[in-house]
């Protein structure tokens, strides 16, 4: 844990020389709004974290700075120890960050395997301006494409539509094409929303999967059981701050966690 660093509110985080991400005093303010309001947090490397919160409390905001598409009021972004606080969000995908959005966004004209297909060529798009796809090209966006299909259980669904799958797959075609441009950080906007226990199920295996290969991932979720379930480390918000941090189990026992958050819910004592 990093001590030397002042932090502007109690250290519940502590970022850590091996986090793959790292954030510093971030805000993101909206006239009167402080959605995120000074956030120190580090992701560690190869793991799960979450971020619990109530609604509005801040936590789709926060992704959308990491992301860069939301213009931040003040603080740093650190990815791989690298600031990236100014970056065009075009180029937060190329870094290495992917990430699903809290509501479907697919192109409905598009096949699966095309939208698929389009993640692969945003990192595609690296390629030099003057250098055409070849036939190689095509072969290894191919082969790529396949394989996101197949981790995310769509092989076989490539010539659909997105509109003639359930809302699961749905939501599974968005992790595909966020895995295709095998991104060293996956963020995830309340992936599960909308799904029931057993597709819930499916989609923390999913996670598990992505995580035995090392990929170190972010995920927002309302469902307690599932983030506890999933995540290796948890993270609570309220009103645009971060009021706690740690083991899962720690967290959701959290008497200001419990108070902002699990006191509201019906099903707090058997969900926690
Ligand atoms: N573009 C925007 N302009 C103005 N206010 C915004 C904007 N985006 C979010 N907010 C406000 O910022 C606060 C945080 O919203 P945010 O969507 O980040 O919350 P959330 O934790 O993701 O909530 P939920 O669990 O409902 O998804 C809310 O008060 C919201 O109304
Ligand atoms: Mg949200």
């Amino acid at each position: 844990m990093t001590t030397e660093l002042v932090r502007p509110q109690p250290d519940h985080s502590g970022p850590d020389a091996g986090d793959v991400l790292t954030l510093d005093d971030l805000a993101v303010h909206f006239g009167g709004i402080k959605a995120v309001d000074g956030i120190t947090l580090g992701l560690a490397r190869g793991r799960i974290s979450g971020i619990l919160g109530p609604n509005g409390s801040g936590k789709s905001t926060l992704l959308g700075a990491i992301t860069r598409l939301t213009p931040l009021t003040r603080g740093t972004l650190r990815f791989e120890g690298r600031d990236y606080s100014r970056v065009r969000p075009e180029a937060v995908a190329r870094l290495g960050i992917g990430r699903t959005f809290q509501t479907v966004r697919l192109l409905e004209d598009l096949t699966v395997r095309e939208n698929v297909q389009l993640g692969h060529d945003l990192i595609a798009g690296a390629r030099p301006w003057w250098r055409r796809p070849g036939k190689a090209d095509r072969e290894t966006a191919d082969a790529a494409v396949a394989t996101a299909l197949e981790r995310t259980g769509l092989a076989g669904k490539e010539a659909l539509r997105p509109g003639q799958l359930s809302y699961g797959l749905q939501r599974r075609v968005e992790i595909a094409r966020a895995i295709v441009m095998s991104p060293k950080l996956l963020l995830l906007d309340e992936p599960t929303a909308g799904m029931n226990r057993f597709e819930r199920e499916e989609i923390g295996e999913l996670m598990a999967d992505l995580r035995a290969e090392g990929l170190t991932q972010l995920i927002v979720e309302h469902d307690v059981q599932m983030m506890v379930d999933v995540c290796d480390h948890l993270f609570a918000m309220n009103s645009g701050r971060l009021i706690a941090s740690g083991t899962p189990s720690d967290v959701v026992r959290d008497p200001a966690v419990r108070e902002a958050y699990l006191g509201r819910q019906d099903n707090d004592d058997r969900d926690s």
